[in-house]
């Protein structure tokens, strides 16, 4: 069994490549990434790609067809990951996480790449708080981000077929340890805030609805679909991923997390301008098709475990919201060093490219 997963250097990378690891030892499992978050790590005890056979650098927008003769499956994590980046770099975010996944999609098909699985979002939903979206429920993409997820699958529908097995995986916001963490997504921020400083500042008015997802869980979802029946869910299948229990608005969040780390001050921003994205989420469909792969952690672990890790590295990031953990902090940083250009890909490699 050969499979490639793209994106495996980003914070939910590492779990789903331990995941395959655990149930495919055999495996020759192959990472992709250009490596934006390479050097974001939180463990200087290991580098998570030693646990692949083959690592590539290299840019999605780019992978040659020849490259995927010989896979079985492709997990496609590669993206533009979050709103705020999708909105500073709208095009590229469209050109990554859409474009180049339906090409990418398009070659494998040549390729006789059995399956591939899409990491989609429930951000799609947008504005939905006042009863859950099921997957047949109409879509409302707030963001440059949310768009290119819904264009994405729309393109990738037809392109399944028995031989092509297509699933997109619409996951609740992630959240976790990881040795790639992420600080820029909720439950993250407030377990950082809380364990650097005492406090927990919600950027909203507390109210906003987000489904949410350990990343073992979501890794756990991706072995799932690397194995599911086509006869139950067809060749093309976009499911919501999460489970009913984790469906939390966030200044619940927020009071979980005051409730594990002692001291913890929770101030809501009366002021904040309401936050558009709220939506709950139906996993009915995800429970009935997957039963066997159901998420399992529950919030307080997911707490402990990321309290234990931020104190683990001996974390006192007061300014932790312009820390290396948040992406789009990294993504100017690389920028205003002119190591990335307008279309993030590396300087040096387009001009080792242009000079041919
Ligand atoms: N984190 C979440 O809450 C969440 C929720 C739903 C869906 N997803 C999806 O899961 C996937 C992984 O998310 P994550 O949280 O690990 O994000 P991440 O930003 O930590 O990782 C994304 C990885 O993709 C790589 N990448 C970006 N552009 C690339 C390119 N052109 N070529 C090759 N590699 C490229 C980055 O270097 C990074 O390592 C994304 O598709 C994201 O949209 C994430």
């Amino acid at each position: 069994m050969r499979i490639l997963v793209t994106g495996n250097m980003g914070y939910i990378g590492p779990s789903v490549v331990k995941k395959f690891r655990a149930s495919y030892p055999e495996a020759t499992i192959i990472g992709l990434d250009i490596g934006y978050f390479a050097h974001c790590l939180t463990t200087d005890n290991i580098l998570p790609e030693c646990r692949v056979d083959v690592q590539y650098f290299m840019d999605v927008r780019r992978i040659p067809r020849e490259m995927l003769v010989g896979l079985d499956t492709i997990v496609q994590l590669a993206a533009i990951s979050n709103d705020p980046m999708g909105n500073q770099y709208e095009e590229v975010t469209l050109d990554v996480n859409y474009r180049a996944s339906v090409v990418l999609a398009k070659k494998a098909k040549e390729a006789g790449v059995g399956n591939f699985i899409y990491a989609s979002s429930c951000s799609m939903y947008g504005a939905a708080e006042d009863i859950p979206r099921t997957e047949q429920s109409a879509l409302n993409p707030l963001t440059a981000y949310a768009k290119s997820k819904v264009f994405t699958e729309r393109d990738l529908e037809p392109l399944a077929d028995p031989g092509f097995k297509v699933t997109s995986l619409r996951f609740s916001t992630a959240c976790g340890m990881s040795d790639r963490l992420r600080l820029d997504l909720v439950l993250n921020d407030f377990v950082a805030g809380a364990v650097a400083s005492k406090k927990i500042t919600i950027l909203s008015d507390g109210t906003p609805w987000r489904p949410l997802i350990n990343i073992e869980d979501m890794a756990r979802a991706i072995d799932w679909a690397g194995i599911r029946d086509i006869k139950e869910g067809g060749a093309f299948l976009a499911v919501n991923v999460g489970s009913d229990d984790w469906n939390y608005q966030v200044r619940d969040l927020a009071e979980a997390v005051a409730s594990i780390v002692p001291g913890v001050d929770v101030s809501i921003n009366k002021d904040a301008q309401p936050d558009k994205r709220s939506y709950r989420v139906s996993f009915n469909l995800f429970k009935t098709l997957a039963p066997n792969h159901q998420p399992q952690l529950d919030l307080k672990t997911t707490i402990y475990d990321l309290k234990e890790g931020l104190e683990k590295m001996q974390y006192d990031g007061q300014n932790f919201r312009n820390s290396k953990y948040m992406r789009l902090k990294v993504l100017t940083d690389l920028r205003n060093n002119g190591l990335l250009n307008e279309t993030l890909e590396w300087t040096d490699h387009s001009n080792i490219r242009r000079r041919g």
